[in-house]
């Protein structure tokens, strides 16, 4: 049986993603607080007029909210059943879709597609359907609907067969995987992941080489794309925010207090990532201490400061992860560190100003994932940058593309050479870091969030 939904508003452009641009916290007095998130979604959006946002409900707060009808105008959040979300954004979209897309499986424990998946699958597609159902009620006549990321992989297709007459995008945020990792996944799961994507009139990604596999995917396991046009948008770094927000007092606070904890005269590494087992923060540590092993000249010298901040801490795997991250970094301040000398600091609690405190510091940023989608820090650090920067980058990241011919390049899996990046990076020629800094914050903004945003628009208006 098909539902068509009656359309209820006449919004022309419609963004879908899992998390919105808003969030809710519970009080204990019972008020809800409300939180606006940043990202590139939302100044990529901020020049759209006519628009409505469609999210998920993704807590307790958010969900009152929608019980109690408080929102912010252009949002609808959907309160979706809660165990249905928590299968199909813990255990589909984040422990499966996730891990494909980053690599991140290690047998012979993983995967295991049984039984616990497919009841989770069934989440999925549910929750997937309640986006497609929304936004068939909320879209104007031949409007524009851009699905954002993985979590979402099924509303194209869903959405189309809903309501012919609309343009719909999908974008992927994150890698995709090469197809004979794909296709670790069951044979019809593949096969309807691909073509809940392709119900889309363009699938973009944030790279050509994850284009390329999305297209190998299709190709080998479809035969191929079908109608469906595929985009590049490699989206940069927001300078004019950047800058302005870089200089705040409450950052320049930041910095005062992080150069009282890395102690006058020496130099940081700084990195700052969620805890996410893709950023590979751990081997990041790993090679740390074989630069003070290896190079006892740094020892006292330098200081890493490690922000990570908690990510997804439903997951067994991220709380231990987590772990580790803290566990190693104890291990380097206990061995190496000296009275006067904490060779890590790691921060674990999120907060904006002092990331962008420790990127106006930065003597050396180390982006060293396992593979990423683009990496925004990796261009945010050159813009804001107070002295030049030098960059040691992951060439698994997308940004490698735009940015590795000024970056020291590493290979993530290989500690040493990471160890050996760090050296060449710490001891590059001021001059030459100013140059290289310039010539990477130029490249980090050639694609400013609002210009990725719109050229998407016009691409779907355009060629669908
Ligand atoms: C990645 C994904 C986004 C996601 C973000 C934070 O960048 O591509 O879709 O929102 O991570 O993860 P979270 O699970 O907290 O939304």
């Amino acid at each position: 049986h098909e539902v068509r939904p009656a359309v209820r508003s006449s919004a022309q452009v419609l963004v879908a993603s899992n998390r919105g641009p808003v969030s809710y916290t519970l009080e204990t007095d019972g008020s809800l607080d409300a939180k606006r998130g940043g990202g590139g979604l939302v100044s990529g959006l901020s020049a759209v007029e006519d628009k409505l946002w469609v999210c998920a409900a993704l807590g307790d707060g958010d969900r009152e909210a929608v019980r109690r009808g408080v929102g912010e105008p252009g949002v609808r959040m959907l309160d979706i059943d809660a165990g249905v979300h928590a299968d199909a954004y813990n255990g589909i979209a984040n422990s499966v879709l996730w891990f494909v897309h980053h690599m991140l499986y290690q047998t012979p424990l993983e995967p295991v597609f049984d039984a616990e998946f497919r009841r989770q699958w069934a989440s999925f597609e549910s929750y997937n359907r309640a986006f497609a159902e929304a936004l068939a009620e909320e879209a104007g006549q031949g409007a524009a609907v851009l699905v954002q990321d993985y979590h979402l992989a099924l509303v194209p297709g869903m959405l189309r067969e809903l309501r012919p007459d609309l343009r719909i995008g999908h974008f992927s945020h994150t890698p995709w995987a090469p197809v004979d990792y794909f296709r670790l996944l069951p044979d019809d799961i593949a096969e309807q992941l691909l073509h809940g994507i392709l119900g889309a009139d363009r699938a973009a990604f944030l790279t050509r080489r994850w284009a390329d596999a999305f297209i190998g995917c299709c190709t080998r396991i479809l035969g191929g794309t079908g109608r469906t046009r595929i985009g590049v948008h490699g989206l940069g770094a927001d300078a004019g925010f950047l800058r302005r927000r870089a200089h705040e007092a409450d950052v320049d606070e930041r910095m005062a207090a992080l150069r009282e904890q890395t102690g006058p005269g020496r130099r940081t590494i700084v990195r700052v990532d969620r805890t996410e087992l893709s950023k590979n923060i751990v081997r990041g540590l790993f090679a740390y201490r074989e630069l003070l092993d290896e190079r006892p000249e740094w020892r006292e010298r330098v200081v890493h400061v490690a922000f990570a901040y908690p990510s997804r801490q439903d997951l067994a795997v991220y709380r231990d992860y987590t772990a580790e991250v803290r566990r190693v970094a104890d291990e380097i301040n206990a061995v190496h560190g000296t009275e006067g000398w904490t060779p890590v600091v790691l921060h674990v609690k999120d907060d904006f100003a002092r990331s962008l405190a420790a990127y106006r510091l930065a003597d050396v940023a180390l982006v060293n994932p396992i593979r990423d989608g683009m990496n925004l820090v990796a261009k945010e650090i050159p813009v804001v940058s107070d002295h030049g920067c030098a960059l040691v980058l992951s060439r698994e990241a997308g940004a490698y593309e735009e940015l590795g011919s000024d970056a020291v390049v590493v290979n993530p899996y290989d500690v040493s050479a990471t160890a050996a990046a760090l050296h060449e990076a710490l001891t590059m020629a001021d001059d030459e870091r100013a140059e290289r800094t310039e010539r990477l914050a130029a490249a980090a903004v050639a694609l400013p969030p609002q210009q990725w945003f719109l050229d998407q628009l016009d691409a779907l208006r355009r060629e669908a």
